[in-house]
This record gives structure tokens, sequence and C-alpha cells, in this order.
């Protein structure tokens, strides 16, 4: 790797980030690992979705993907050869306890565990240092055909399973991440129903968005127990939410829709309680009554460090029905809103740059969100768990000219620095996406990676982007936008 992309500026045109700073990149398990009826895995909500006609572009499914799960080691030695300090990766809940029900975990499967062990000691061993989700989306069917997030039960059975885990992992990994963006699941998964399960109905979204949270609380306290030692977060997909309307009703429109995004996960989880606001907006749709004497005070517990994943801002406004209603809000497209209760809040289109997703690109919003944690939840340590953008790259000659990319991480990098500077204690990035991979409903028709996946040969190549990143790495240091 002698290009000249590797060589990000000359001397003075660059930032520096603070000594110790964690650069990593990250993946989830149903979108790059495949064999997913191997060593005893059974089918998760992904596998029943994906082989459900019609819900995944192209009738894609992660039946193979990256088959990272034979190939790690290669992978773990591209990572090596870009100097990646983490890798971020999630457990397969379906390979560590395949038989688990409403009523129990069942047997653990050692075979499952033994992959993510090997994977660990791999990591160690090309000096990466592994960073843990447990859940990123991939829930045994058997859970949810008795009610999936709906249901208090499979939160206890989360702990569970999160308290095996961090048993078996939690002498080597120094960070587990309970969840990765709640927001997904509940609302995509059980309200606009373009995520598993696919369910449409509003009531058991917030059902759900409660049940998760309970499941992160029970969760940390699980792994708390089993590894005393480890670090314990969790990774919200929080929005920057903002109008260009100026009525009364815009304002309205994103506190409701900052009240579903951002609120409802952080307030219960970091302050104790739901925000009365989104209490009273949802009240038509439900009556909250699943929330249980003593579950906030489960939720709330000592969290070490935030994940934040930021991909593109999210701007509102008040829809007055005089013209179709605006659905740019770039979670895909359903006849079902993920907003619940917010029938009455659009999502315009805007001008300016978009990445292959339809998602705005403004760093800006990176910046806003770091600093608006920073001020409301002071000491919290936050660590950007995901970021990143998809383009049409084409394999051309052995190489991946991907300039918009790296223009993208350019810019998202300043965007921390920014907040770093003010003041935020912004600890670590990860880039989204390690390697290109099946990206939920778009399948694999969306590439992330900074790696090339060649899906027909599983011929991994090198994009420009991962050189110029592997370069940022070593010198810690971003170059401005004219280095
Ligand atoms: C996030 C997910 C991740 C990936 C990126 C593009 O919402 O956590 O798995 O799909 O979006």
């Amino acid at each position: 790797m002698t290009t000249t992309e590797e060589r990000p500026t000359t001397a003075g045109t660059e930032r520096g980030f603070p000594p110790g700073f964690v650069w990593g990149t990250a993946t989830a398990s149903y979108q790059v690992e495949g064999a997913v009826a191997e060593d005893g895995r059974t089918p998760s909500i992904w596998d029943t979705f994906s082989h459900t006609p019609g819900r995944v572009a192209g009738g894609d499914t992660g039946d193979v993907a990256d088959d990272h799960y034979h190939r790690f080691r290669e992978d773990i030695a591209i990572m090596k050869q870009l100097g990646m300090a983490s890798y971020r990766f999630s457990v397969a809940w379906p390979r560590i306890t395949p038989q688990v029900d409403a009523e129990g975990l069942g047997p653990v499967n050692e075979a499952g565990l033994a992959f993510y062990s090997t994977l660990v000691d791999e990591l160690l061993a090309a000096g990466i240092e592994p960073a843990v989700t447990l859940y990123h989306w991939d829930l045994p069917q058997a859970l949810e055909d008795a009610g999936g997030w709906t249901s208090r039960r499979t939160a206890e059975r989360f702990a569970e399973y999160a308290e095996v885990v961090a048993g078996a992992l939690g002498d080597r990994v120094r960070t587990f991440i309970t969840l990765n963006e709640p927001w997904c699941s509940a609302y995509l998964g059980y309200a606009s129903g373009v995520h598993a399960p696919g369910r449409t109905e509003p009531a058991a979204a917030l059902a759900a968005v409660h049940h998760l949270n309970l499941a992160h609380g029970l969760g940390a306290a699980a792994v708390r127990r089993a590894a005393p030692g480890a670090r314990v977060a969790l990774t919200l997909n929080l929005a920057w939410v903002r109008t260009e309307g100026s009525r009364r009703a815009d304002a309205d429109a994103v506190r409701r829709v900052d009240g579903l995004q951002n609120r409802v996960f952080l307030d219960p989880v970091l302050r104790g309680r739901y925000p009365a606001d989104v209490l009273l907006d949802t009240a038509s749709v439900t009556d909250w009554s699943f929330v249980r004497e003593g579950d906030l005070a489960l939720i709330h517990q000592p969290l070490d460090v935030l994940g934040v994943n930021y991909y593109s801002p999210t701007v509102v406004q008040a829809w007055d029905g005089s013209s179709p209603r605006a659905e740019n809000d770039g979670h895909g497209a359903s006849t079902h809103s993920p907003w619940v209760a917010a029938g009455d809040v659009e999502f315009p289109e805007l001008p300016g740059e978009k990445t292959a997703m339809g998602w705005s690109v403004d760093p800006r919003g990176l910046t806003e969100l770091l600093l608006r944690l920073h001020r409301e939840h002071p000491g919290l340590e936050l660590l950007v768990t995901e970021n990143g953008a998809a383009y049409d790259d084409e394999v051309v000659d052995g190489r991946v000219h991907d300039v918009e990319r790296t223009r993208y991480l350019r810019d998202h990098l300043a965007a921390v620095l920014d907040a770093v500077a003010a003041g935020a204690p912004v600890t670590g990035y990860y880039l989204w996406s390690f390697l290109d991979n099946f990206e939920w409903g778009y399948g694999f028709s969306k590439r992330f990676g900074v790696v090339h996946v060649d899906y027909a040969t599983q011929v991994r190549t090198v994009k420009d982007s991962a050189r110029w990143y592997a370069a940022v790495v070593r010198r810690n240091a971003v170059p401005t936008a004219a280095g």
C-alpha cells in the first residue's frame, strides 16, 4: 500500500485526534457471517423475513453473505494490514442458545460460543481490540413466535443470553454493547414492517420500545455480573432533528420526532423516566401499561459508554394534508409509518448531495448530536459506533476509486473533531462498514464497505477509501478539506 491516497496531507493541512483515540470498523452477524445452519445455529427473525418473498430487494438473504463465518481469518488479516485498532462485531444469539423459547434459554451451544471465542483470540493476536454487540437484530425466531419484543420475557431471556456471552468472552473483551439501534428493532420491525419481523402494529412498536429498554437494563446488569471488568455500552441511532419551517406546528413536529427517536431511549436509560410528552403524544395508541413498577429502576443502570450511530440529518415539518405526505425519512418504503402517532409530521426531500441510500449528506448533524449529548449528559463517554456511506462502487482493474466515500468520511471525521474541540468526550470511531454486506431490506444492492466483496467469488478488494482511512488511523489525524 504505497499509493498517494494513503498520504492524507502535507504538514499543516491535517487536524489531529486526541492521543489514544480508538479507530475501528464495524459489522454485524447476520449481515456478514452466512453459515446460517452451521454448528447448531437455528433461524432468526431475519432468516424468516429474508426468505419471505417480497421482503428483501432481489430476494437476497444472509444465507451466505460475506461468508465471514469461514473467512474471518482472512478478514482479520486485512484489518491488521489497514492498522485497525478495534473491530466491532455482533454475536448471533441463535448460535449461542439455539433452543431458546419464552420460558428459558435451553442448553448453551458450545460450538456457537467457540466461534466467537476463536474470533476474539484471532483479533487479539492481530493486535485488534474486540468490541462486542450482543444484539444486532437477529432475534431467535422462537422468541418472536412467542411475542418477540412485545413480550417482557424476550427481555428476560436476553439478559440470560448476555450473561452467557459475557461470561465466556469477558476475560478478553473490554466493551460489551447491549443493543444496536433499538429504534430500528421497535419501529421498523413492529410499526412500518420494513425490518423483521415485519409487523405493522403501532401499539406493538411502543411495547417493543419498552421491552428493548428493559432488555438493555437487565442485560447491562448481567454483563456486570459475568464480566465485572468490562465496560457496558448501548448503541443508539439518535437523530439530529431540525425543521426549515417557521410555524409553531413545525417546532412541535421537531419535538415529537425527537421524543420518538431520541428521548424515549435516552431518558429511561440515563434519567430513569419516560418523557411525559411522549407518553401524552402516544396516548391514543397505548396506555403504556406494559411498564411495570420497578422497570425504570432496572433500565436506569450505570452506563460506561454511549454508542452513537450517525449517517444523515432528520428534517421534519408539520403536514397540513394539502399535498401527499412527504416521507423522505430514509427508513424505507412502507404504507405504514414508523412514526407512531405522528401522522401529521412529514419528512421533506432535501436538496443537495445524497448517498446511494438516498440519504442526505450533512456532517454538521454529527457535531450537533455529540455536542447535545455532551451538554445534556455531561461526563458521559461517547463513542461513534457507526458512520459511513453507501455508493455504487465498481472494481476497475483491481481497484475501487470511491472518492465520494472518502470525502464523506473526511467530512464526518472533521465533524467529530469539531465536537471534540468543543469538549465532547468522544473516545473512538467505528467506520460502517468493514465489508460490503447484506444491507437489511436492501439486500446486497447497497455497498457500505471500505472493502469490496464480490458475492459470486467472495474475493475482497480493498477500496481506495480503506487505504485513505488506514493513513488517517496511522497518523491519528484527518486531512483538512483542502489537504
Ligand atoms: C444501521 C445499522 C447497520 C447498517 C447501517 C447502514 O442502521 O445498524 O447494521 O445497516 O445502518
